[in-house]
């Protein structure tokens, strides 16, 4: 057994169930034994991969979109631009040498890397050591002002709650521990006020649906700024376009899918993202909401199949080919994965995208 779920195998025994959002945060976040605080995750050796760790293209494009979005903002000169979970810092490596096409935008630029994990961060030291990176716990941290904000694959590791469907109604799903092992159980607790509208009240007994409100209100700070100050947010992660998530909490760990309560601290804890939800509440901050759209829709509009060809004209053609495949491809992640642009309201519309959602 791990340090992390002896930990909180004794958190329980001491203060009883926790929900599943305090049990997600315990063994993602706690800063010595957490998984994101203790591991290093990413790549063949680790236990899951990401996109841009499939093919340079993938951050190339993100790089050509950021450089299209800040020409047609005005060029604002200085501007932060911010990742959050930047993971190996391959995304931004990728996109700073595709943007850097125009020195005027590394010029004004500031880089902002939000991270908790300190083997993430000096790998991201070396990848982005050109460009003078400073680190934070938190996006609070960040200085205010215009900001291009990415995140790929971040608030999905971000906690959620679960409720489940009974007769009497939705209660919240809580871990708790029987002997030695973690067991989920239902809690008198509801859904909390404004929520019973989002669900349909036809489910069945035992039907479970998740809330991200730690995810929100990350949508929502970055919509406050972006609205405020110009530029945009670009999110891409996997869930449903339209709709709230069911019960889709899963553990991955050398890139095998265990049960949510096996391997804690050593396994990556994830759920789906409601982008419904993310919208709703950049739009309460007064962002310009685009999207979502599949990711394999949204790169075949960026041109991936073009740099794709020009890629293929060297060495690696059937790799390139495979790379297009699995990060467009319906069957992969091309619609299970959602793009989505928050903006500020009469600012230029990102590349990708249609007119806004109303
Ligand atoms: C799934 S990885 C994605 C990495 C990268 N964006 C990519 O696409 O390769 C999640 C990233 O978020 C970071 N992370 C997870 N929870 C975090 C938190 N609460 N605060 C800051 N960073 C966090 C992880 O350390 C990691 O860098």
């Amino acid at each position: 057994m791990s340090r992390a779920a002896d930990a909180l195998r004794r958190l329980i025994r001491h203060e009883g169930p926790v929900p599943v959002s305090r049990f997600m945060a315990e063994a993602m976040a706690h800063p010595e034994h957490g998984y994101y605080t203790s591991r290093t995750p990413i790549g063949s050796a680790g236990d899951f991969t990401t996109a841009p760790e499939i093919s340079q293209m993938f951050g190339e494009l993100i790089g050509l979109w950021m450089l299209d979005l800040w020409r047609r903002a005005g060029a604002p000169a200085p501007f932060c631009l911010v990742e959050l979970g930047p993971g190996r810092g391959t995304l931004l490596s990728d996109a700073l040498r595709a943007a850097g096409l125009d020195p005027a935008f590394a010029a004004a630029m500031d880089l902002h890397l939000v991270e908790i994990n300190p083997g993430l961060r000096a790998a991201q030291g070396t990848a982005l050591a050109d460009y003078a990176p400073r680190w934070h716990d938190s996006l609070a941290t960040v200085p205010p002002g215009p900001a291009i904000i990415l995140a790929n694959e971040f608030l999905d590791a971000l906690p959620v709650r679960q409720f489940v469907r009974a007769a009497t109604g939705w209660h919240e799903r809580m871990v708790d521990v029987a002997g030695d092992d973690f067991t989920f159980r239902a809690a008198a607790t509801p859904l909390p006020t404004g929520r019973d509208e989002t669900t349909d009240g036809t489910c069945a007994d035992g039907a479970i649906i998740e809330l991200g409100p730690a995810r929100e209100a990350i949508a929502a700070e970055i919509a406050h700024r972006i609205a405020e100050a110009g530029l945009a947010a670009l999110v891409v992660d996997y869930g449903p376009a339209n709709g709230m998530p069911g019960d889709s909490l899963r553990a991955v760990k050398a890139h095998r899918e265990h049960s949510a309560l096996a391997d804690i601290g050593e396994a990556d804890l994830s759920a789906d993202v409601d982008f419904s939800a993310l919208a709703r509440a950049a739009r309460a901050e007064g962002a310009a909401v685009r999207g979502p759209v599949g990711q394999g829709d949204w790169l075949r509009a960026l041109g991936i199949e073009a740099r794709a060809e020009r890629l293929a004209a060297g060495a690696g053609g059937p790799a390139v080919a495979a790379a297009v495949h699995r990060l467009c491809d319906p069957g992969e992640m091309g619609t299970r994965f959602q793009v989505l642009a928050l903006g500020a309201p009469g600012g230029p519309i990102p590349a990708g995208f249609g007119e806004p959602a109303t």
